[in-house]
Protein backbone atom coordinates (compact mmCIF):
# COMPACT_ATOMS: atom_id res chain seq x y z
CA UNK A 1 0.00 0.00 0.00
CA UNK A 2 1.46 3.37 -1.04
CA UNK A 3 2.26 5.64 1.91
CA UNK A 4 -0.98 8.24 3.02
CA UNK A 5 -3.33 5.56 2.22
CA UNK A 6 -4.83 4.28 5.23
CA UNK A 7 -7.27 1.63 5.50
CA UNK A 8 -10.29 2.65 7.52
CA UNK A 9 -10.68 -0.19 10.33
CA UNK A 10 -13.84 -0.96 9.59
CA UNK A 11 -12.39 -3.15 6.43
CA UNK A 12 -11.60 -6.52 7.79
CA UNK A 13 -9.92 -7.74 4.18
CA UNK A 14 -6.54 -6.62 2.75
CA UNK A 15 -6.39 -5.17 -0.90
CA UNK A 16 -5.22 -7.32 -4.18
CA UNK A 17 -2.41 -8.09 -5.61
CA UNK A 18 -2.35 -8.66 -9.54
CA UNK A 19 0.13 -10.73 -11.03
CA UNK A 20 0.41 -10.64 -15.09
CA UNK A 21 3.00 -13.22 -16.63
CA UNK A 22 4.06 -13.17 -19.87
CA UNK A 23 -0.05 -12.91 -21.26
CA UNK A 24 -0.66 -12.48 -24.98
CA UNK A 25 -4.27 -12.46 -26.54
CA UNK A 26 -6.23 -13.03 -29.66
CA UNK A 27 -9.32 -13.23 -30.50
CA UNK A 28 -9.14 -15.48 -33.77
CA UNK A 29 -7.03 -13.95 -35.96
CA UNK A 30 -6.10 -10.61 -34.51
CA UNK A 31 -3.37 -10.33 -31.95
CA UNK A 32 -4.34 -8.19 -28.94
CA UNK A 33 -1.89 -8.58 -26.54
CA UNK A 34 2.07 -9.57 -26.21
CA UNK A 35 3.74 -11.01 -23.90
CA UNK A 36 2.49 -8.24 -21.18
CA UNK A 37 4.28 -8.85 -17.93
CA UNK A 38 3.60 -6.96 -14.65
CA UNK A 39 2.74 -6.69 -11.02
CA UNK A 40 0.10 -4.47 -9.22
CA UNK A 41 0.51 -4.04 -5.65
CA UNK A 42 -2.19 -4.17 -3.08
CA UNK A 43 -3.28 -0.46 -2.67
CA UNK A 44 -1.37 0.69 -5.94
CA UNK A 45 -3.35 2.68 -8.39
CA UNK A 46 -2.23 1.36 -11.86
CA UNK A 47 -3.34 3.56 -15.17
CA UNK A 48 -3.40 2.04 -18.59
CA UNK A 49 -3.32 4.55 -21.10
CA UNK A 50 -2.65 3.75 -25.26
CA UNK A 51 -3.94 4.44 -28.37
CA UNK A 52 -7.58 2.90 -29.35
CA UNK A 53 -7.84 -0.89 -29.79
CA UNK A 54 -4.87 -1.59 -28.02
CA UNK A 55 -6.26 -4.13 -26.11
CA UNK A 56 -6.91 -1.93 -22.46
CA UNK A 57 -10.07 -2.67 -22.00
CA UNK A 58 -9.20 -7.15 -22.86
CA UNK A 59 -6.60 -6.57 -19.90
CA UNK A 60 -8.95 -5.46 -17.51
CA UNK A 61 -11.67 -8.14 -18.78
CA UNK A 62 -8.73 -10.30 -18.14
CA UNK A 63 -8.25 -8.87 -14.31
CA UNK A 64 -12.12 -9.30 -14.03
CA UNK A 65 -12.50 -12.89 -15.29
CA UNK A 66 -14.46 -11.95 -18.17
CA UNK A 67 -11.59 -13.11 -20.31
CA UNK A 68 -9.40 -15.46 -20.63
CA UNK A 69 -5.72 -15.04 -21.66
CA UNK A 70 -4.86 -17.03 -24.79
CA UNK A 71 -1.28 -17.30 -23.11
CA UNK A 72 0.64 -16.80 -19.85
CA UNK A 73 -0.93 -16.01 -16.54
CA UNK A 74 -3.15 -13.82 -14.73
CA UNK A 75 -2.97 -14.50 -10.98
CA UNK A 76 -5.08 -11.92 -7.41
CA UNK A 77 -3.17 -12.71 -5.23
CA UNK A 78 -1.14 -15.28 -6.38
CA UNK A 79 -4.39 -17.67 -7.96
CA UNK A 80 -5.25 -18.05 -11.36
CA UNK A 81 -8.56 -15.87 -12.24
CA UNK A 82 -11.10 -18.36 -13.16
CA UNK A 83 -14.33 -16.06 -13.18
CA UNK A 84 -15.86 -13.10 -11.93
CA UNK A 85 -16.14 -12.12 -8.22
CA UNK A 86 -17.57 -9.13 -6.37
CA UNK A 87 -13.76 -8.68 -5.07
CA UNK A 88 -13.01 -7.34 -8.09
CA UNK A 89 -15.46 -5.03 -9.14
CA UNK A 90 -15.92 -3.42 -13.06
CA UNK A 91 -16.94 0.04 -13.79
CA UNK A 92 -17.40 1.44 -16.76
CA UNK A 93 -18.22 4.54 -18.59
CA UNK A 94 -22.41 4.27 -19.66
CA UNK A 95 -23.29 4.33 -16.06
CA UNK A 96 -25.01 1.15 -15.77
CA UNK A 97 -27.50 1.86 -13.14
CA UNK A 98 -31.22 0.61 -13.55
CA UNK A 99 -33.68 3.20 -14.87
CA UNK A 100 -36.50 2.11 -12.75
CA UNK A 101 -34.50 1.94 -9.66
CA UNK A 102 -33.72 5.13 -7.51
CA UNK A 103 -29.99 6.20 -7.03
CA UNK A 104 -30.32 4.11 -3.43
CA UNK A 105 -32.18 1.17 -4.74
CA UNK A 106 -29.29 1.25 -7.36
CA UNK A 107 -26.56 1.02 -5.04
CA UNK A 108 -28.48 -0.99 -2.57
CA UNK A 109 -28.39 -3.22 -5.03
CA UNK A 110 -24.83 -3.95 -5.03
CA UNK A 111 -25.26 -5.61 -1.32
CA UNK A 112 -28.85 -7.49 -1.88
CA UNK A 113 -26.51 -9.61 -4.08
CA UNK A 114 -24.43 -10.68 -1.47
CA UNK A 115 -27.51 -11.47 0.55
CA UNK A 116 -26.90 -8.29 3.13
CA UNK A 117 -30.25 -7.47 4.87
CA UNK A 118 -32.60 -5.28 2.84
CA UNK A 119 -32.75 -2.19 5.60
CA UNK A 120 -29.33 -2.45 6.71
CA UNK A 121 -28.12 -2.22 2.47
CA UNK A 122 -30.43 0.75 2.26
CA UNK A 123 -28.50 2.67 5.32
CA UNK A 124 -25.33 1.69 3.99
CA UNK A 125 -26.33 3.13 0.65
CA UNK A 126 -27.56 6.41 2.15
CA UNK A 127 -24.31 6.40 3.96
CA UNK A 128 -22.16 6.07 0.44
CA UNK A 129 -24.71 8.12 -1.40
CA UNK A 130 -23.32 10.95 0.97
CA UNK A 131 -19.65 10.52 0.55
CA UNK A 132 -20.24 10.91 -2.61
CA UNK A 133 -22.24 14.28 -2.20
CA UNK A 134 -25.49 13.45 -2.91
CA UNK A 135 -27.32 13.20 0.03
CA UNK A 136 -30.83 14.43 -0.74
CA UNK A 137 -30.82 12.86 -4.32
CA UNK A 138 -31.46 9.33 -2.49
CA UNK A 139 -35.18 8.73 -4.10
CA UNK A 140 -34.38 10.49 -7.24
CA UNK A 141 -34.30 8.26 -10.57
CA UNK A 142 -30.87 8.16 -12.69
CA UNK A 143 -32.99 10.60 -15.62
CA UNK A 144 -33.33 13.13 -13.43
CA UNK A 145 -30.33 13.83 -12.36
CA UNK A 146 -27.19 14.99 -14.55
CA UNK A 147 -24.40 12.53 -15.90
CA UNK A 148 -21.97 13.79 -13.02
CA UNK A 149 -24.38 12.27 -10.97
CA UNK A 150 -24.80 9.20 -12.10
CA UNK A 151 -21.62 8.51 -12.06
CA UNK A 152 -21.00 9.43 -8.58
CA UNK A 153 -23.69 7.06 -8.22
CA UNK A 154 -21.83 4.24 -9.47
CA UNK A 155 -18.97 4.98 -7.64
CA UNK A 156 -21.16 4.40 -4.81
CA UNK A 157 -21.84 1.51 -5.37
CA UNK A 158 -18.77 0.09 -6.81
CA UNK A 159 -17.32 0.95 -3.32
CA UNK A 160 -20.25 -0.31 -1.30
CA UNK A 161 -19.24 -3.88 -1.44
CA UNK A 162 -15.94 -3.15 -0.25
CA UNK A 163 -14.10 -4.59 -3.42
CA UNK A 164 -10.08 -5.30 -2.75
CA UNK A 165 -9.93 -4.48 -6.35
CA UNK A 166 -11.76 -2.20 -8.62
CA UNK A 167 -11.55 -2.21 -12.69
CA UNK A 168 -12.07 1.17 -13.86
CA UNK A 169 -12.89 0.98 -18.06
CA UNK A 170 -12.91 4.77 -19.01
CA UNK A 171 -15.38 5.76 -15.90
CA UNK A 172 -15.66 9.29 -16.56
CA UNK A 173 -15.14 9.47 -20.17
CA UNK A 174 -18.58 10.13 -21.19
CA UNK A 175 -18.26 13.80 -19.04
CA UNK A 176 -17.01 16.92 -19.77
CA UNK A 177 -13.92 18.20 -18.74
CA UNK A 178 -15.00 20.51 -15.43
CA UNK A 179 -17.57 17.48 -13.99
CA UNK A 180 -14.69 15.03 -14.83
CA UNK A 181 -11.87 16.73 -12.44
CA UNK A 182 -15.01 16.81 -9.54
CA UNK A 183 -15.52 13.09 -10.20
CA UNK A 184 -11.66 12.81 -10.37
CA UNK A 185 -11.54 14.33 -6.54
CA UNK A 186 -14.56 12.26 -5.48
CA UNK A 187 -12.64 9.08 -6.76
CA UNK A 188 -9.36 10.07 -5.15
CA UNK A 189 -11.69 10.72 -1.68
CA UNK A 190 -13.24 7.46 -1.85
CA UNK A 191 -9.76 5.76 -2.42
CA UNK A 192 -8.20 6.91 0.11
CA UNK A 193 -11.07 5.70 2.69
CA UNK A 194 -11.50 2.38 0.94
CA UNK A 195 -7.61 1.77 -0.33
CA UNK A 196 -8.79 -1.34 -2.76
CA UNK A 197 -6.33 -1.78 -5.68
CA UNK A 198 -7.18 0.05 -8.93
CA UNK A 199 -6.49 -0.59 -12.49
CA UNK A 200 -7.68 2.68 -14.36
CA UNK A 201 -8.30 2.67 -18.02
CA UNK A 202 -8.11 6.28 -19.13
CA UNK A 203 -7.46 8.13 -22.70
CA UNK A 204 -6.96 10.72 -20.32
CA UNK A 205 -3.29 11.79 -19.76
CA UNK A 206 -4.56 14.48 -17.23
CA UNK A 207 -6.38 11.94 -15.34
CA UNK A 208 -3.70 9.19 -14.91
CA UNK A 209 -1.27 12.20 -14.24
CA UNK A 210 -3.82 13.06 -11.52
CA UNK A 211 -4.88 9.70 -10.12
CA UNK A 212 -2.32 7.21 -10.14
CA UNK A 213 0.85 5.75 -8.49
CA UNK A 214 2.09 4.15 -11.64
CA UNK A 215 1.27 4.96 -15.73
CA UNK A 216 1.70 2.22 -18.31
CA UNK A 217 1.43 3.47 -21.72
CA UNK A 218 0.84 0.94 -24.33
CA UNK A 219 1.97 0.80 -28.48
CA UNK A 220 -1.15 0.29 -30.41
CA UNK A 221 -1.66 -3.32 -31.44
CA UNK A 222 -0.17 -5.81 -30.54
CA UNK A 223 -0.19 -3.89 -27.44
CA UNK A 224 3.32 -3.75 -25.51
CA UNK A 225 4.64 -1.86 -23.02
CA UNK A 226 6.15 1.30 -24.18
CA UNK A 227 7.17 2.75 -21.14
CA UNK A 228 6.33 3.12 -17.23
CA UNK A 229 5.76 6.04 -15.62
CA UNK A 230 6.23 6.13 -11.39
CA UNK A 231 4.01 9.12 -9.59
CA UNK A 232 4.02 7.68 -6.32
CA UNK A 233 5.04 9.58 -3.10
CA UNK A 234 3.27 12.90 -4.66
CA UNK A 235 0.53 15.14 -3.28
CA UNK A 236 -1.17 15.98 -6.44
CA UNK A 237 -3.92 18.83 -7.16
CA UNK A 238 -4.61 19.18 -10.43
CA UNK A 239 -2.40 21.77 -11.17
CA UNK A 240 0.05 19.45 -13.05
CA UNK A 241 2.51 21.86 -14.16
CA UNK A 242 5.16 20.18 -12.01
CA UNK A 243 4.44 16.95 -14.09
CA UNK A 244 4.62 18.78 -17.54
CA UNK A 245 7.90 17.17 -18.50
CA UNK A 246 6.46 13.66 -17.90
CA UNK A 247 2.79 14.80 -19.32
CA UNK A 248 4.74 16.13 -22.80
CA UNK A 249 6.36 12.40 -22.68
CA UNK A 250 3.25 10.08 -22.27
CA UNK A 251 1.76 12.47 -25.47
CA UNK A 252 4.85 12.05 -27.21
CA UNK A 253 4.74 8.23 -26.90
CA UNK A 254 0.69 8.73 -27.96
CA UNK A 255 1.76 10.30 -31.23
CA UNK A 256 0.63 13.66 -29.91
CA UNK A 257 2.52 16.95 -30.26
CA UNK A 258 2.76 18.87 -27.15
CA UNK A 259 2.98 22.15 -27.82
CA UNK A 260 5.64 24.01 -26.07
CA UNK A 261 3.60 26.58 -24.52
CA UNK A 262 1.66 24.43 -23.20
CA UNK A 263 2.71 24.53 -19.03
CA UNK A 264 0.37 27.15 -18.06
CA UNK A 265 -3.05 25.78 -17.22
CA UNK A 266 -5.33 27.18 -19.59
CA UNK A 267 -3.28 25.95 -22.43
CA UNK A 268 -2.83 22.43 -20.83
CA UNK A 269 -6.68 22.50 -20.80
CA UNK A 270 -6.94 22.77 -24.09
CA UNK A 271 -4.61 20.18 -25.11
CA UNK A 272 -6.53 17.63 -23.36
CA UNK A 273 -10.03 18.14 -25.47
CA UNK A 274 -7.41 17.25 -28.08
CA UNK A 275 -6.03 14.65 -27.32
CA UNK A 276 -8.87 12.86 -26.61
CA UNK A 277 -10.02 13.52 -29.96
CA UNK A 278 -6.80 12.08 -31.18
CA UNK A 279 -6.12 8.87 -28.65
CA UNK A 280 -9.95 7.81 -27.78
N1 LIG B 1 -14.67 -10.27 -27.58
C1 LIG B 1 -13.97 -9.81 -28.63
N2 LIG B 1 -13.99 -10.48 -29.81
C2 LIG B 1 -13.28 -10.05 -30.87
N3 LIG B 1 -12.51 -8.96 -30.86
C3 LIG B 1 -12.45 -8.24 -29.73
C4 LIG B 1 -13.18 -8.64 -28.56
N4 LIG B 1 -12.92 -7.74 -27.57
C5 LIG B 1 -12.09 -6.83 -28.11
N5 LIG B 1 -11.79 -7.14 -29.40
C6 LIG B 1 -10.87 -6.39 -30.28
O1 LIG B 1 -9.62 -6.34 -29.62
C7 LIG B 1 -9.00 -5.09 -29.82
C8 LIG B 1 -8.70 -4.45 -28.48
O2 LIG B 1 -9.92 -4.08 -27.89
P1 LIG B 1 -10.00 -3.31 -26.52
O3 LIG B 1 -9.33 -4.09 -25.47
O4 LIG B 1 -11.44 -2.98 -26.30
O5 LIG B 1 -9.17 -1.98 -26.82
P2 LIG B 1 -9.06 -0.62 -25.99
O6 LIG B 1 -9.83 -0.79 -24.73
O7 LIG B 1 -7.59 -0.42 -25.78
O8 LIG B 1 -9.63 0.46 -26.87
C9 LIG B 1 -9.94 -4.28 -30.69
O9 LIG B 1 -9.52 -4.39 -32.02
C10 LIG B 1 -11.27 -4.94 -30.48
O10 LIG B 1 -12.09 -4.81 -31.62
MG1 LIG C 1 -11.53 0.18 -24.10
Amino acid sequence: MPPGHHRSSWISSFPMKFSFQNVRKSFGDLHVIEDFTRHVDDGELVALVGPSGCGKSTLLHMAAGLERASGGKVLADGKAIKGPHPERTLMFQENALYPWLTLEQNVALALEFQRTDKRKARELAREWLAKVQLAGFEDYFPQQVSGGMRQRTALARAFISQPKALLLDEPFGALDALTRMTLQDALRDLIREAAPTVLLVTHDVDEALFLADRILVFSSRPATVLKEFNLAHHEKTHDLSEFAPMRREILGLLGIQARAEESDLASAHHTTQSTEEVVA
